[in-house]
């Protein structure tokens, strides 16, 4: 059946800088000659010193080499805030919205300009300089992206770590990049609550757990007191006093490293990936402003975390470096009651609103709801990210909060690739419910059968991406093997999503989901293996595996089976123990579902789980097993279906 269609409504495809025939000819243009297109492109970002070289990458198994812009020299911090002095000055920079209806602040691009320099100052006198990684561990507030900001001004390297982690979570992460200095706040506030932030860090920081760590920025973002220690814990506003607001950006080279964000992979630990500076803020800034067809006086919001990289290059570089006005909401979509989007765009005017299908699910369960109280006429664009969107959750998204009135853009991404991949830019298509349509500028995605053969036509394989583009990833912190065995091994001479996606007749991608063990729960991107390992340090617990199937809020639940030591009694207390020892191991939003006892697990001869079948059977989907003949014992999978079925 083909699938509905929807036009790009008038309003937008009028001013918007695309239409279907010069998307045509610029997409073509970027493919016919990569090099003399981003030699162009490139030149919206302010250089100290410009690039003459472009394009040197090479995916070439054993030597994956990514390089953009290489010998050209550049500050994002520059280009987010001071460039922007001459002519917005005066213009709202970050529109803050507190948790609580009534908390609310502006800041200017001259306000920015003044606490991200004196912040940069406070960093330097803490001894951070270029090249030094810092952890950033922060609630929703300007001051993450001061922090951000400032790290980049100086030439350090910030790794963000979202605040919903864990200290054993924020330890790994922290170590890993051997951070000198981590900056938090005494609390965060969500959805009413208050969320532990320097707690936790001192937990994860306790018994020497990391060692790198030489200071510790406390924000004091709420009343509540915590004691520091001293000399290593310093309060953000005492390290400021004395700092003034003059601190030149250092000179960067296109290829040092900007940051470093944490994501999970299918095996082990958590993977750094590594974004450097020149490519990054070229692809972050240009693929913001088409997909979202941004006009100067826009009000712009990204409702998702900066703890993620949509916060990254959608709330702080993308808009900033175009000057855009920027909403950072501090609270969560329903509290204090799924009116709130609503009446959040409305007082603030917003034209853009970029959200997750989880939150639109999240709204949609409560009927129309979400749309009293406001009327969203300032709305022009929606954006979707982090997960396929379900055509209902589209439609009812598209109605309810767009009145049918702002085309959805639903934009296909990674942390790995910098910026959106594939989506329906306005007003360049027209748009399909589910489906992330085209992809942007020298974006050539292709799909492969598991052998890597070409597929043609309307057809479903695994997506991969020839060639490379600016803003993708260079490398894995400290591990560029890693690097090229997760993304260009598996299929030799290109870049390998891990995502799976159909062509329709019309050539338009819909992306099915992960082909890997990588779970998204809620649009948070969860390895199977990272769950799996938080389970066993459990005392009672022997062996577990972990597995997504379809949940209708969150996309994808989290299914475990457990197998206890011997002499322990599986019970349903122990159940909830291990849900909770989960969430204080990792993080909350890797909150087990369910768990199911499993006396053994089926595995292969050579001793490796079969998570096909375990996927099938949470999934309950026993008659069609597939092949159990390589199974070593067959009757582990009787005894898991009975269980299931008599859960
Ligand atoms: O499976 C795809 C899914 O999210 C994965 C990337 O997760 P992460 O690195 O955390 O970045 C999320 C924000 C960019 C992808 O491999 N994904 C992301 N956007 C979409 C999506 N799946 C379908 N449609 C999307 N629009």
């Amino acid at each position: 059946m083909a699938a509905k269609t929807y036009a790009m409504p008038t309003a937008v495809a009028e001013h918007a800088r695309l239409s279907p025939a010069s998307y045509q000819e610029k997409y073509a243009a970027s493919i016919a000659d990569p090099e003399a297109f981003w030699r162009e492109e490139g030149k919206r970002i302010n250089w100290f010193s410009p690039y003459s070289k472009v394009k040197e990458t090479s995916y070439a198994p054993g030597n994956v080499n990514i390089r953009w812009f290489s010998d050209g020299t550049l500050n994002a911090c520059y280009n987010c805030v001071d460039r922007h002095l001459p002519k917005r000055a005066d213009k709202t920079a970050i529109i803050w919205e507190g948790d609580e209806v009534d908390v609310q602040k502006h800041v200017t691009f001259r306000e920015l300009h003044e606490h991200v320099a004196r912040f940069a100052n406070g960093l330097k006198k803490l001894g951070v300089g270029k090249g030094d990684r810092v952890a950033i561990y922060m609630p929703m507030v300007p001051e993450a992206a001061y922090a951000m900001l400032a790290c980049a001004r100086i030439g350090a390297v910030h790794s963000v770590i979202f605040g919903g982690f864990s200290p054993n979570a924020i330890a790994d992460r922290v170590n890993d990049c051997e951070a000198k200095v981590v900056i938090t706040a005494n609390e965060g506030r969500r959805g009413g609550k208050a969320v532990p932030l320097k707690p936790n860090v001192d937990k994860a920081l306790s018994k020497g757990a990391c060692p790198t760590v030489d200071h510790v920025v406390i924000l004091k973002h709420t009343d509540t007191d915590y004691e520091l220690e001293a000399p290593r814990d310093v309060w953000w506003h005492e390290l400021i006093g004395d700092c003034d607001t003059d601190c030149s950006p250092e000179v960067m080279n296109a290829e040092d490293p900007l940051f470093i964000l944490y994501t999970s992979g299918s095996t082990g630990k958590p993977k750094g990936v590594v974004h450097t500076t020149g490519g990054y803020m070229v692809y972050a800034s240009m693929t913001h402003e088409y997909a979202f067809d941004i006009r100067e006086d826009d009000v712009y919001w990204c409702a998702a975390d900066v703890g993620w990289i949509t916060g990254h290059s959608y709330i702080v570089y993308g808009p900033l470096a175009n000057g855009t006005t920027t909403l950072m909401f501090e609270g969560v979509p329903t509290y204090p009651d799924v009116s709130r989007i609503g009446k959040v765009v409305d007082k603030h005017q917003v034209n853009i609103l970029y959200t997750a299908p989880t939150a639109i699910r999240a709204l949609m369960a409560k009927g129309t709801a979400a749309a009293k109280g406001s009327t969203r006429e300032s709305l022009r664009i929606l954006g979707s990210v982090g997960e396929p969107i379900n055509p209902e959750a589209w439609e009812w998204y598209y109605n309810h909060i767009g009145n049918s009135q702002c085309p959805v853009i639903d934009t296909f991404w990674q942390t790995e690739t910098g910026g959106i991949l594939i989506a329906p830019f306005p007003a360049a298509t027209d748009m399909k419910p589910g489906s992330a349509m085209l992809p942007f500028f020298g974006i050539k995605p292709k799909l492969v059968d598991n052998e890597g053969h070409p597929l043609e036509g309307a057809t479903e394989g695994n997506l991969i991406i020839e060639d490379s583009w600016p803003g993708q990833a260079r490398t894995l912190w400290g591990d560029h093997e890693r690097f090229e065995q997760t993304y260009f091994s598996t299929y030799k001479n290109v870049y390998f999503t891990g995502d799976g996606a159909r062509r329709d007749e019309d050539g338009h991608f819909w992306i099915t989901g992960r082909v890997d063990d990588v779970l998204n729960v809620s649009g948070h991107r969860l390895g199977t293996a990272e769950i799996e390992s938080a389970l066993v340090a459990h005392e009672v617990v022997a062996e577990a595996a972990v597995v997504g199937y379809p949940h209708d809020l969150k996309g994808q639940g989290i299914y475990v089976y457990v197998t206890v030591v011997d002499g322990v009694n599986a019970t349903d207390e122990l159940r909830v123990e291990l849900v909770k020892w989960v969430r204080s191991e990792l993080s909350p939003i890797a909150t087990p579902d369910f768990i199911q006892w499993a006396p053994g697990l089926p595995k292969t001869r050579s001793g490796k789980i079969m998570r096909r079948i375990l996927r099938k059977i949470a999934c309950n989907e026993h008659s069609n097993l597939g092949d159990t003949s390589t199974l070593a014992d067959p009757s582990v999978v009787d005894s898991l279906i009975e269980n299931r079925l008599n859960r």
